[in-house]
């Protein structure tokens, strides 16, 4: 496993590269999720390229980019287990000299859930995104479902702007208990870990409507919600129910929707979604 702790190292490492190349942007403090992209991209590629590297533009001003978790030793590890070929972890100014001055801003979409709570967020997110696959070229590009609108923003900007690369979609990989994993989830002290087991018992509970015959989304969203707020230190920031590409919030359901949540638990922020499954 190689190391390119600057975009120069990185773009020479490219160049040795023969074959596809399969690449998995993280902000590191990796869990079982992030190395599932990896083994995916490992599998369907002749060579895996991880990028580590907690993007400030993509964080608000009260939000956690100072003290977001970081572990590289661990991390490093980890990659090297799965078989990454290559792994970049630039520094910031190296991403971000002083002299930066462009930005890659989808309008749309990103004005929509996480958008809305997080101002601003989206724009570092395809800035950061569109430099890192400048920077590795990949074939592929693997992206959890976990974050669904990411995914949906990715997917556009890259149709949008004809970028020469393939969107994979991994599914949301969980803790037993149905936790989705996230690098967030260290921040939950042992009751608030329990109480967040509320964002994927409401999700199954939407399932159970739908799968009941509930086509009304205000009635799942209101369902969700009463559900949620039983769970005395969950505190709701939205509850979604959602078309899967528009991300419109639906009153009739002709097709099964995108239900997302964000719900903050005491300072941390948990977010999860699920396309519901079944006929429409
Ligand atoms: P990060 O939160 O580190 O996530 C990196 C990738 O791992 C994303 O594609 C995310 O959806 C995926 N992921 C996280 N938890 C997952 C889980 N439980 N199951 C499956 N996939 C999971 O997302 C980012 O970083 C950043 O916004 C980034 C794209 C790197 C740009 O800075």
């Amino acid at each position: 496993m190689k190391i390119a702790r600057t975009i120069a190292e990185m773009k020479e490492m490219r160049q040795q590269l023969t074959g596809t190349v399969g690449f998995v942007p993280t902000m590191g403090y990796l869990h079982e999720g992030h190395t599932t992209l990896v083994r995916v991209a490992r599998s369907e590629n002749d060579a895996a390229v991880v990028s580590i590297f907690v993007n400030p533009t993509q964080f608000g001003p009260k939000e956690d980019f100072a003290k977001y978790p970081r572990d590289t030793e661990r991390d490093l590890a980890m990659l090297e287990k799965v078989k990454t070929d290559i792994v970049f972890m630039p520094e910031v100014t190296d991403m971000y000299p002083a002299t930066f001055n462009s930005w890659v801003v989808l309008e749309g979409i990103t004005g929509k859930l996480e958008g809305a709570s997080r101002p601003g967020h989206f724009k570092g997110v395809t800035t950061v995104v569109a430099k890192l696959f400048n920077i590795t070229e990949p074939t592929r590009a693997y992206f959890g479902q976990k974050d669904a609108q990411q995914l949906l923003v990715i997917r556009k900007m890259v149709a949008d702007l004809n970028m020469n690369l393939d969107v994979i979609t991994v599914p949301t990989v969980r803790e037993p208990d149905g936790l989705a994993m996230s690098s967030r989830n260290v921040y939950l002290n042992p009751v608030e870990r329990q109480g967040a087991l509320v964002l994927w018992k409401s999700l199954q509970l939407a399932q159970k409507l739908w799968d009941s015959g509930e086509r009304d989304g205000e009635q799942i969203r209101s369902q969700m919600i009463g559900f949620i707020q039983n769970e005395p230190l969950a505190q709701i920031d939205y509850i979604s129910v959602a078309d899967t590409e528009s991300l419109e919030e639906l009153k009739k359901l002709a097709q099964p929707p995108l239900v997302s949540l964000a719900v903050r638990f005491g300072k941390t922020r948990l977010i999860d979604n699920k396309i519901l499954e079944g006929p429409a």
